[in-house]
């Protein structure tokens, strides 16, 4: 969702906004632009539409300026137009601002602008904020910025510029990430460490609360009442070659490929054979915390819904902690039982999505104690969670999640030998788990190896309009996990059910235009499953099974066969859902569809 990029140098500004911008792709955008200071005036480009489109405006009309702030917006309040891009202008040219986040008072302010004399020329609510710099002016652009913010009510991340203290970029934080991107000469600032790492490793991230002021030769903090804040330089720990395609068509691929070396760096360190157990040093729990937890809430959005589903088969099965799975979106807004015995494990690949970070504060608010398993290191959640597992997947590029999904499976398998050898579970039956996780980054390779068994099936089901996906138990969350990744990027419409529940209502779908995609691996309840199947077969549905040896009971019953390495059952669906993510990538593909930055949907969803 929305990027923000700002520099402050000696170089030209335009190519480096334009960088940070397509660096910040990724998170999913309708419209784009930036704002100069060139030397006399401010001058925006914007346009609809993907940044070539703004780098064509460019093209056509160029500016000079060694500063500078730029913006991808994903529309909120009106649509994806030009005259909505962002950087937006006060009345008389003298401020630009870019704006990530929601003014929730933006009605109420219109109004009293209007009733100054200004006239709006946008739908946005960030307009209201140009307005009232230029209106507080008084000699110094952050001072403008704070009093304009004392008026504002709402989420934002903003960065201001001004051509009447024309040397400085102005930012501020509540709610919507940003740092600083510290230079040698020349300072940046952005939502997203991706989109200055090819500059600077050295960055300070933001609090909610931060106002910052960046110049050529350093920043400063304040808050909103202009007291100095002491903040940290932090150094980015990964390399530009993470945030690039190395040769894969497309970063989703990659990162499906990577997914071996994605959970062997989620478990590094971590997992203790000889034990059965797991070592997480920032999980902040002292032994007789984790023997006193009375239950377990694990609140979520999206694919990491998705892999929390499984953490709860997976701890109650082992640990035996009622274990409770919430879209965070619902769980922030209704009474749920809550007592400082709670655990709320709060997933979340980005650490920044909207509602699973208001879920959690939520929860914090109402006494448990939280945990955070979460990739992007430095995010809000990780920084606000009271203990956390960092997942260490690397930095996950395409839109819709792969090795963050099964990253974040193993961090939870990781939590749950370690609650569970606490409390019942016997050192052979943790050795067994541990072994278990110890060999699956190889078997993940081995079904990565078959990819272009995949691809071949996927030529059969390009034209398709529908998917059904079923599966039970453990891989029940893998069928709905399959059937998003489908809609994601090739918009077929996709469902994922309980397989026994299919003869409740989706049965009815069932003909011989419908492929049904079976995770039948050999487990607990693979008979029932075969029950399923003949339920399809007999209504001349397509299968396509999942499984992972040569089972009679299956034959005249498969359509199209999928071969998976057999591992324990709570394993299972990390190794399903890897061919299940080939799948959809290259049906999308063979759709023409946009993999990496799918319509309408953003990578990090950074309001409610
Ligand atoms: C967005 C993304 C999904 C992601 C969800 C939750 O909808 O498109 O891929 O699963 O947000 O994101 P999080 O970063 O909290 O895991």
């Amino acid at each position: 969702m929305c990027g923000i990029i700002g520099y402050v140098g000696p170089k030209q500004a335009t190519p480096l906004l334009i960088e940070g911008l397509r660096r910040m792709e990724y998170r999913g955008y309708d419209s784009a632009g930036v704002a100069l200071y060139d030397g006399e005036a401010l001058e925006t480009r914007r346009a609809a539409g993907k940044i070539v489109r703004l780098e064509s405006v460019l093209a056509a009309d160029p500016v000079d300026g060694m500063i500078g702030i730029g913006h991808t917006r994903w529309a909120t309040h009106g649509p994806p137009t030009e005259r909505n891009a962002h950087p937006h202008l006060s009345a008389d040219g003298t401020v630009a601002v870019v704006h990530n986040g929601i003014i929730e008072n933006a009605s109420t302010l219109r109004g009293a602008l209007r009733e100054l004399g200004y006239e709006f020329r946008s739908d946005t609510d960030t307009e209201v904020i140009s307005h009232l710099v230029q209106e507080l002016y008084d000699g110094s652009l952050e001072e403008a910025v704070i009093h304009a913010l004392r008026k504002i009510e709402g989420t934002y991340g903003i960065a201001v510029m001004s051509s009447r203290d024309p040397d400085k970029i102005v930012a501020a934080r509540k709610g919507s990430p940003l740092l600083i991107g510290v230079g040698d000469g020349e300072n940046f600032l952005a939502s997203d460490a991706s989109a200055i790492l090819a500059h600077t490793r050295q960055v300070v991230y933001l609090d909610d609360g931060d106002v910052a002021v960046i110049e050529r030769d350093g920043y400063r903090v304040i808050d909103i009442n202009a007291i100095p804040q002491p903040r940290v330089v932090d150094r980015i720990d990964w390399d530009l070659a993470e945030i690039e395609r190395g040769g894969y068509a497309h970063f989703m691929l990659k990162e499906i490929f990577e997914q071996p070396q994605a959970i062997e760096n989620t478990m590094r360190g971590r997992l203790i054979l000889e034990d059965g157990t797991a070592k997480l040093g920032g999980i902040n729990l002292s032994h007789e915390q984790l023997l006193g937890i009375d239950n377990i809430i694990i609140t979520a959005c999206g694919t990491s819904w998705h892999s929390a589903l499984i953490g709860e088969l997976m701890i109650e099965e082992l640990a035996r902690i009622p274990v409770e799975v919430e879209y965070a979106s619902e769980f922030r807004y209704r009474n749920p039982i809550v007592t400082d015995r709670t655990l709320c494990i709060v997933m979340s690949q980005s650490g920044e999505t909207a509602d699973t970070l208001a879920a959690m504060r939520e929860a914090k608010r109402r006494g448990a104690r939280t945990l955070g398993l979460v990739n992007v290191v430095g995010s809000t959640i990780a920084r606000e969670d009271d203990g956390g597992v960092y997942l260490h997947a690397g930095p996950e590029i395409g839109v819709a999640s792969t090795k963050a999904f099964t990253s974040q499976v193993v961090a939870l398998a990781l939590f749950t030998l370690k609650l569970a050898r606490k409390r019942d579970l016997s050192v052979q039956r943790g050795r067994e788990i541990a072994q278990a996780l110890h060999e699956l980054p190889a078997m993940i390779q081995r079904v990565l190896d078959d990819a272009p068994k995949v691809e071949r099936l996927a030529t059969e089901f390009a034209q398709t309009s529908n998917f059904l996906y079923l599966g039970r138990g453990y891989n029940f969350p893998a069928a709905l996990e399959g059937a998003l990744k489908l809609k994601e990027i090739s918009y077929i419409h996709a469902e994922g059910y309980p397989a026994a529940e299919m003869k409740h209502g989706p049965i009815a779908l069932i003909d011989e235009k419908m492929p049904v995609v079976f995770i039948a691996p050999h487990d607990s309840v693979f008979d029932k499953v075969v029950s399923n199947i003949q339920e399809v077969k007999a209504r001349s549905g397509k299968t396509i099974v999942i499984t992972s040896r040569d089972e009679p009971a299956l034959e005249g019953l498969v359509d199209f066969e999928i071969r998976i390495p057999e591992t324990v059952d709570m394993l299972m669906p990390i190794l399903a859902s890897v061919p299940l993510q080939l799948l959809a990538y290259y049906i999308a593909v063979q759709r023409g569809a946009h993999v990496d930055q799918p319509r309408n949907l953003a990578k990090s969803v950074t309001v409610e």
